[in-house]
This record gives C-alpha cells, sequence and structure tokens, in this order.
C-alpha cells in the first residue's frame, strides 16, 4: 500500500496546534466586534477573472501563483489567491452599499498561492483580514491600522513588530512618478534582471520591491514619490500619521514601499518583524479606492489589511499564547459490559448540563483507564462496575485529591450541578 502524503506546502493543524488557533481567532473575532466589524465568508474558488482584473495581470499571484482550471462548463476558475477581491465581489453583488454608508467586514479564511515553499511560506496558508467600505478619510485609514496593531500587541508582539507606512498617492500623482522613476531607470536598463527589465514595461513601481543587491544600489538615488504627491494625497498623508501619532502607534515612512498587487492607491503599509527571517511581513495592506467601481460598482473608497496567520504563530512563543488546553471533567469508566447502557446514558445527561465527560470505547483494563484518565487531565472518574450496577450507585473519584465516594446513578447529575454552583 501506498502511504498518501499531504501536497507539499501544505500543512496538517493537528489538535496540540489547533487550540493556538481556535486562542488566534478568539481575539480576532473579540478585536473586530470592539470596532464594529462583521464577519463575511466568501466561497473558496471565484472566477479567474477576478483576480486578474483586481490584483493585476502582471502581478506574480496572477502570472505565476494562481491554481486555476477550466471546469466542465468551459469556466475558468480559481482558488482563491487573497480576499480583497473576493470580498468587493461579494459586496457589489449583494449591494451592501446600501445597507449603511460604512460597511466594516473581517474574515479569516485559507487561501492558496504556488510559491517556493519556506519558512512562513505555504501553498496554502491563512490570512485575517477587514475591509472596510465607504469613506476615504484619513480617520478610516487610522482606525484600520490601529485595529491591525492592537491585535498584534494583544498578542505581545508589539516589540517584535515594524510599521512601515507609504502613500503611493492617487493616479495622476503614480503617473507622473512612474514616469520620472522610468527616466532614472533608463540608462541602467541594462543591468537590470530580466524581471526588472519586464517591469520597466509593465509596472516600474514594482522595481522598488527588488531584493536584488545592485537594483537597490541603483535605486538609492532614484526620485521619491513624495515629490509627486499632489496637495490632497499630502494632506490625507499627514493626517494619517497625526492620527496613527495620536493613537500611540509607532511606525516608519518608507516611501519606497509598494504593494505586490495593483490595486492600491494612496495609503498603504506593512507590517514586519525581523524574526521571522526572509518571508519578514507578517500583515499589508493598503487603500483601494478604485476597485470597487473597476469590479462593476459604484464608486466606493475602501481601506482593508490581511495578516498571515501561520506567520503570527510562528512569532508566538508558548509563553505569549497563555493557552490551556481543555481537559475532561469526567472520565467515565465502565468495566461491565452490562453498565455500558447507564453509563451511555449518565454520560449524556451530564454532557448535556455542559460537562465535559470522555467515556472509555476500548474495554481496558481498570490499570489502563485510570491511566488515561491521569494523562488527559480529567477532574474526576465516575466507575461503574458490577457492585456498582447492583447497588445501582457508581463510584466517584477525585483524581486531584484521591477521595473516593459511592452515590446512587439518580444523584450524579445533581451532584456535579451543586459542586459547580
Ligand atoms: P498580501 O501582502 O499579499 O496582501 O498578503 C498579506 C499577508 O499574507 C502577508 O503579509 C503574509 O503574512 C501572508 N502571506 C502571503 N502569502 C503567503 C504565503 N505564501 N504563505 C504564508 N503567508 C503568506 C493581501 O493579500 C491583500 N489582500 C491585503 C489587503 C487587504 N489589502 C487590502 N485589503
Amino acid at each position: 500500500m501506498i502511504k498518501l502524503r499531504n501536497i507539499k506546502g501544505t500543512h496538517d493543524i493537528l489538535p496540540e496546534e489547533s487550540c493556538k488557533w481556535r486562542h488566534l481567532e478568539d481575539i480576532i473575532h473579540k478585536i473586530c466586534a470592539q470596532y464594529g466589524y462583521q464577519e463575511i465568508r466568501t466561497p473558496i474558488f471565484e472566477q479567474s477573472k477576478l483576480f486578474s482584473k483586481s490584483v493585476g495581470e502582471d502581478s506574480d499571484i496572477v502570472t505565476k501563483e494562481m491554481y486555476s482550471w477550466e471546469d466542465r462548463s468551459n469556466t475558468f476558475l480559481t482558488l482563491r489567491p487573497e480576499l480583497t477581491a473576493s470580498v468587493v465581489r461579494a459586496f457589489n453583488q449583494h449591494n451592501l452599499r446600501n445597507l449603511s454608508p460604512t460597511q466594516r467586514l473581517y474574515y479569516i479564511g485559507p487561501l492558496f498561492r504556488r510559491e517556493k515553499p519556506q519558512k512562513g511560506r505555504q501553498r496554502q496558508f491563512h490570512q485575517f483580514g477587514i475591509e472596510t467600505f465607504g469613506s476615504n478619510l484619513a480617520e478610516q485609514d487610522a482606525e484600520v491600522i490601529v485595529l491591525a496593531w492592537q491585535i498584534l500587541s494583544h498578542l505581545g508582539l508589539d516589540k517584535k513588530i515594524n510599521l512601515q507606512l507609504n502613500s503611493i498617492g492617487t493616479d495622476v500623482c503614480r503617473s507622473a512618478y512612474r514616469e520620472a522613476l522610468k527616466k532614472f531607470l533608463k540608462p541602467h536598463l541594462h543591468e537590470l534582471s530580466e524581471v526588472s527589465k519586464r517591469r520597466f514595461e509593465t509596472n516600474p513601481l514594482r522595481i522598488l520591491d527588488t531584493k536584488n543587491e545592485k537594483e537597490i544600489s541603483i535605486l538609492k538615488n532614484a526620485p521619491l514619490i513624495n515629490d509627486y504627491y499632489s496637495e490632497e494625497d499630502k494632506e490625507h498623508f499627514n493626517e494619517v500619521k497625526t492620527y496613527l501619532d495620536a493613537s500611540n502607534i509607532p511606525f516608519n515612512v518608507n516611501f519606497r514601499l509598494v504593494r505586490g498587487l495593483d490595486y492600491y492607491t494612496k495609503t498603504v503599509f506593512e507590517i514586519t518583524s525581523s524574526e521571522l527571517g526572509s518571508q519578514d511581513a507578517l500583515l499589508g495592506g493598503g487603500r483601494y479606492d478604485s476597485l470597487v467601481e473597476q469590479l462593476g460598482g459604484k464608486p466606493t473608497p475602501a481601506i482593508g489589511f490581511a495578516a498571515g496567520i501561520e506567520r503570527i504563530l510562528l512569532l508566538l512563543k508558548e509563553k505569549d499564547l497563555k493557552i490551556s488546553k481543555p481537559t475532561p471533567d469526567i472520565y467515565f469508566i465502565c468495566h461491565e459490559k452490562a453498565g455500558i447502557p447507564a453509563s451511555l446514558s449518565i454520560a449524556k445527561k451530564l454532557r448535556v448540563k455542559g460537562f465535559k465527560v470522555v467515556s472509555d470505547t476500548l474495554r481496558r483494563s481498570m490499570k489502563a483507564q485510570m491511566r488515561d484518565a491521569n494523562k488527559i487531565g480529567a477532574r474526576f472518574v465516575l466507575i461503574l462496575g458490577a457492585s456498582e450496577l447492583q447497588k445501582n450507585d457508581i463510584t466517584l473519584k477525585n483524581l486531584r485529591n484521591s477521595e473516593q465516594i459511592k452515590i446512587k446513578q439518580n444523584d450524579i447529575v445533581d451532584f456535579f450541578e451543586t459542586l459547580n454552583n
């Protein structure tokens, strides 16, 4: 028999890990609710053109990372590589704009990108993120960034992270800057990598993202976008910075920060951590004031971010998580076949009242079951054997102090309920 394995770049989240995920998810739900955000869940796959139209025909995601296929009705489908496009599609499709002037949405879920797997980079990974629609004002940008920061500080990560902030301006600013950057790069064209040569034609701002040492040194003297801001861009960016200062959020302005997705306008930001190694981006986001319209909706300003859950968990040490693994209240031992119906019925009644009860289903020896009860951290053991069956009672052992008593089977639920009060 061939032993089947998971696909490269995907991971099983085993119980040891899944309790950390749940803990993190609980914090996300709690903090998003504090800011008035509501959860949205969209399908795992969408029409391929949703992503090429939004993320960008020339982006890494669309050119080489999407898992796409043609289905039997000749529609091109793609496993979602990011969630902003899907949320905008849903926003438009369900006319969420009509429900209230601002829509605050958040999500948690898996995404798929065919990248080379390495530490902090998977082919199936998970993000939590928020998207908010309706306001083009700087206080909205601040709210989104403060929320991101609050979740990470709640996890104790604020000392390990660095927020980088930029504004890539509106279209007019960006096209003037694009020309200036091309003019600067033209004499160096022969020194650029093949990827950057291609980007020179398609999206020269992306060259600023390079990791190539030679290109980084060429770019040291490149023009900066802030010289091309309109008055409106400048004012918006200054307000965002003022509001972040007022919220005590530390940030570095990085005029070279551009993001790998095409839909951004004005504010862009990234939170990185040097403790993560080469995949150091924990979270990224920005404003995308034209995307709703680009995808067929009424013009609506919007801003959001997404964070990689695996990367957050990589950064968190056990002590930061303060997780206590769930342990059962009661371990039920029945070592008499005739007692099984009664044991099942009592265990069910206890569970209905909210107690966590684990019943043995292997009919092992008393010694093996007691060992198991101790191992999984049960507080009490209930024992139903031949003598208990005869007298309609049950033995209760407290594993914390080893005290043992007998109780009538009919009284057991009341007993635990009184104990709980
Ligand atoms: P992104 O920068 O492509 O932005 O991804 C956001 C985060 O997802 C990254 O900072 C990283 O933590 C995580 N991530 C990305 N790719 C991988 C991977 N292969 N393995 C593990 N983690 C990964 C977006 O996706 C935008 N939709 C963010 C956004 C929302 N902008 C506005 N709203």
